[in-house]
């Protein structure tokens, strides 16, 4: 299936200032995937150069052929997203009009069964977005001690029956039952208590989610990375994300929040210049998507969309 892009026009509506203010435009979408959003932007402004990132080389193949027609305004590379600065040197480039991190998983990765991202199909215990290096859900779940077991699903899945979950999958790797996804997924449900099993959707999704953000270690990268990225947006360039799942929202919502607030002391009757906000929010909080859209594309359901602008050098 094709990846719906989220907040489509949202998005481009936000990056619009930024790139029109620009003579050359340049935007770097820091997750490409199937480059819905990199094709719309290439599309409604011609002068706009797109850097696209993705850790997927199954993303950077698709996305790659998909905008062979715009190959003389974007540049596809395969990194990480904090490595974005790097990248960025790399091209010759020290600073950009907007940034757009569109987080998560795409459509393609969890269609894709043998990844191993869905718990309602059979698969080896993957799980990396980029699946060919690093540590797999499998590895996760052969090596790691009980107690990282359950903060990790306590912390990244907001587990209450953690502790029961880690003692089975202990005990699961020590019979060798532990194989494949299903495996995984029936493990969960014999772990949670009958009545907690008929609320809140699927039992695995939470544990799927941890073990998933563990294996990509996608929380400590986003912490990383968004920094860097404020770092290279000029003055009147946005950086706008959408975060699917709470633990993200909180990172974009506290660096934000962080960046528009001014470092002067309260107790000044003045503002000292040199230590003003030099970020300001596009608005305040955060926004949903609306519910027309929610009804066309259920991966909008749980999207959170914040933005930030430069407002000083
Ligand atoms: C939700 S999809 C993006 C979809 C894209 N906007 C579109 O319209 O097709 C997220 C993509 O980000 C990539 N990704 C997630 N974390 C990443 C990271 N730390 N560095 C680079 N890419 C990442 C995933 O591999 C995935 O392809």
């Amino acid at each position: 299936m094709i990846h719906k892009p989220v907040a489509l026009e949202r998005c481009l509506a936000l990056l619009t200032p930024s790139i029109e203010r620009s003579a050359s435009p340049i935007v770097v979408d820091a997750t490409l995937g199937m480059g819905g959003h990199s094709e719309a932007l290439l599309e409604r402004f011609p002068k706009l150069r797109v850097v696209g990132l993705d850790r997927d080389k199954e993303a950077i193949a698709i996305a790659t052929s998909r905008l062979e027609r715009f190959a003389d305004r974007i540049t596809v590379i395969h990194a990480v997203y904090d490595e974005i600065a790097e990248v960025l040197s790399e091209l010759g480039i020290n600073g950009v009009d907007g940034i757009l991190f569109d987080l998560g998983v795409s459509s393609l990765q969890l269609d894709h069964v043998e990844r191993g991202f869905s718990y309602a199909h059979t698969a080896p215990l993957d799980m990396r977005m980029d699946n060919s290096t690093g540590m797999t859900a499998a590895d996760l779940l052969s090596n790691y001690e009980k107690s990282q077991l359950i903060r990790i699903l306590k912390v990244y899945g907001e587990e209450r029956f953690a502790s029961r979950i880690a003692e089975n999958i202990i005990k699961a790797r020590a019979s060798g039952s532990l194989k494949t996804t299903t495996d995984l997924a029936d493990l969960i449900k014999a772990s949670i208590p009958a009545p907690a099993r008929r609320i809140g959707g699927n039992p695995a999704k939470r544990t799927f989610q941890a073990i998933r953000i563990e294996v990509n270690q996608e929380l400590e990268i986003l912490k990383r990375a968004l920094p860097k990225a404020l770092n290279i947006t000029k003055v009147g360039g946005r950086v706008v994300v959408m975060s699917f799942q709470s633990l993200e929202d909180k990172i974009v919502k506290a660096i934000f929040q962080e960046a528009s607030e001014s470092k002067s002391p309260r107790e000044l009757p003045v503002e000292i210049e040199e230590l003003k906000a030099k970020f300001e929010l596009v608005f305040r909080g955060s926004e949903k998507a609306s519910e027309e859209e929610i009804k066309e594309n259920s991966r909008a359901q749980s999207v959170r969309l914040r933005a930030i602008e430069r407002v000083a050098s």
